[in-house]
């Protein structure tokens, strides 16, 4: 029996409140006379460099009733099983509730348990984090961005099965005051249990004699860890609700903790929660994730954005990018809604991104002068964490400057007048003009942290998940389950065996037969 029914739901072109939409979307204009401020757990969500109008607004409230975004909301929050391909709650917001559900409360108490115990006896000092994707980026980005407390151990990261990722995290390091972190909420993930064996033995080529003692285990399955000899105790669980790009609130964060202490973990859930509540009683018209939503499937769906950059203008966010690509590509990477229609529209943008001002010197030249232009997340934090007043300040101008840019432009004509004052030859500066114009026009939000806070942080994760869960109930599409990466990791699988001269296909490609021979060749 099909966990919902099909003709309940209305594939997107058909919906008369999406038509409305598009329409007025179409219609509007970039009013740079309206001051457009979400104020949501301590950020502001500036909204005013996307084109807007009293009809988008009107049509956007009708829209999301259209799509029952009240519902949807409340069995998102309520723990439902709102990812139906799974048949699966999608509960991150349990995870960092003020008063979770026993199991969450349990596993959050054994997490600050350990740490203490191993901050008091001074224990271990390296962690090794073994894990890929949202067993991954999370931790890296947090561990990055919450370093300001002060490193407590040295966190090296391996996620790559490529073995230069292993060799250099275990380099220079003591086998013997190394945990080991692996971080898997599968624990089937080939890379990782790979990675983690090849751990293994450099402890135990180190003449360790239980090397399971160090390690810990943080995963889904924890009776997997514990049959591969991981101590029980060492064993922190999280559960089949919890997407793992939805994992970092989870014991997931343990690692973060390791390295920069159990109180930043405990901060990016604070952060979170306060997000949340703001999701959950916010007004439409002052509900931050919700207006992030709506701006994203303008520029996606109507006005044919097909990317969004993340420029976050904070050298300690530098893994933010990347973690928002999982997140964001990995929920709405989908073209088939919840009916197994195909959307009718554009969905998840991709999603790319560095730290400014390097975006500047890398790829602006795109984004002001390209032919398709991109959505742009301008994020930066009012005060610093050091003390050069002067460059913080030359950080923020740059910030406001390349916004103002994208969005207003430059003028052909001032631009020409300019040059011809300057006594350049009217033919001259007429076709250098062309070449220099920034045509504008080109949205963008602006997201203002007070500083970069655990707080803020999570704060700002729960932004970015709650608007893609609005964006997807919106296209109709399920955010929370990946099928798009199983074909992927089976066809390697295959291949592998085909290099160990363990089997042969007859179903590849020219392409990839021919290198399957080369490579089995040369073995
Ligand atoms: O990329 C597919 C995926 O399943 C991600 O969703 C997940 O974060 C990653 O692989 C790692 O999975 P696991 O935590 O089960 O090792």
């Amino acid at each position: 029996m099909l966990p919902l029914d099909p003709a309940d739901h209305v594939t997107l072109p058909q919906l008369p409140e999406w038509q409305a939409f598009r329409f007025a979307v179409q219609n509007a204009s970039f009013c740079t006379d309206e001051l457009r401020l979400v104020e949501a757990a301590g950020l502001t969500i500036d909204l005013s460099a996307h084109v807007t109008s009293p009809a988008t607004r009107e049509a956007a409230a009708a829209l999301l009733a259209a799509r029952g975004f009240e519902q949807a909301r409340k069995a998102l929050l309520a723990g439902e099983h709102v990812n139906k391909t799974e048949d699966r709650a999608a509960w991150h917001t349990m995870l960092r509730a003020a008063e979770p559900i026993d199991a969450v409360a349990r596993e959050h108490r054994r997490v600050r348990e350990f740490v203490q115990r191993a901050d008091a006896q001074g224990q271990w000092k390296a962690v090794i984090h073994i894990g890929i994707g949202g067993s991954d980026w999370g931790v890296r980005l947090a561990t990055d961005a919450c370093s300001g407390s002060g490193a407590r151990r040295t966190l090296k990261f391996v996620a790559n099965i490529d073995g230069h990722a292993l060799e250099d995290a275990i380099l220079g390091l003591d086998p013997k005051d190394a945990l080991i972190v692996v971080t898997s909420k599968s624990f089937t993930t080939t890379e990782t249990l790979a990675n983690l064996r090849r751990a293994v033995d450099w402890l135990t080529q180190a003449g360790i004699e239980r090397p399971y003692d160090q390690v810990v285990a943080i995963t889904a399955r924890p009776e997997a860890a514990r049959a591969l000899g991981v101590p029980a105790a060492q064993v922190f669980e999280f559960w089949d609700w919890v997407g793992g790009r939805y994992s970092l609130w989870s014991a997931v964060g343990l690692p973060v903790a390791m390295a920069v202490g159990i109180d930043v973990i405990e901060g990016i859930r604070e952060g979170a929660a306060a997000m949340d509540a703001h999701f959950a009683q916010a007004p439409i018209d002052e509900n931050a994730p919700a207006q992030l939503a709506l701006a994203g499937v303008a520029n996606r769906s109507v006005l044919g954005y097909g990317s969004l950059s993340i420029a976050a203008y904070d050298a300690r966010l530098q893994f933010l990018a990347p973690y928002l690509q999982q997140l964001d590509m990995e929920s709405l990477g989908k073209s088939v809604d919840m009916a197994g229609n195909p959307v009718g529209v554009s969905t998840g943008p991709s999603v790319w991104g560095m730290p400014g001002t390097d975006g500047q010197h890398t790829f602006f030249q795109w984004l002001h002068q390209g032919t398709d232009g991109a959505a742009v997340d301008f994020i930066m934090c009012r005060e610093a964490d050091h003390q050069w007043t002067e460059e913080h300040a030359m950080l923020l101008a740059n910030c406001l400057a390349q916004r103002q840019t994208l969005l207003q432009g430059t003028s052909a004509d001032a631009d020409r007048t300019g040059m011809l004052a300057q006594g350049m030859a009217p033919d001259m500066a007429e076709w250098l003009s062309r070449h220099r114009r920034h045509q504008g026009g080109r949205p963008s939000t602006l997201i203002v942290l007070p500083r970069l806070t655990p707080y803020a942080l999570g704060a700002l994760l729960a932004l970015y998940e709650h608007k893609i869960f609005v964006q997807a109930l919106i296209w109709g599409i399920n955010p929370f389950d990946q099928w798009g990466v199983e074909a992927g990791k089976k066809m390697a699988s295959g291949i592998l065996q085909e290099l160990h001269g363990q089997a042969r296909s007859t179903a590849h490609d020219l392409s990839t037969q021919h290198w399957i021979s080369v490579l089995t060749a040369s073995r």
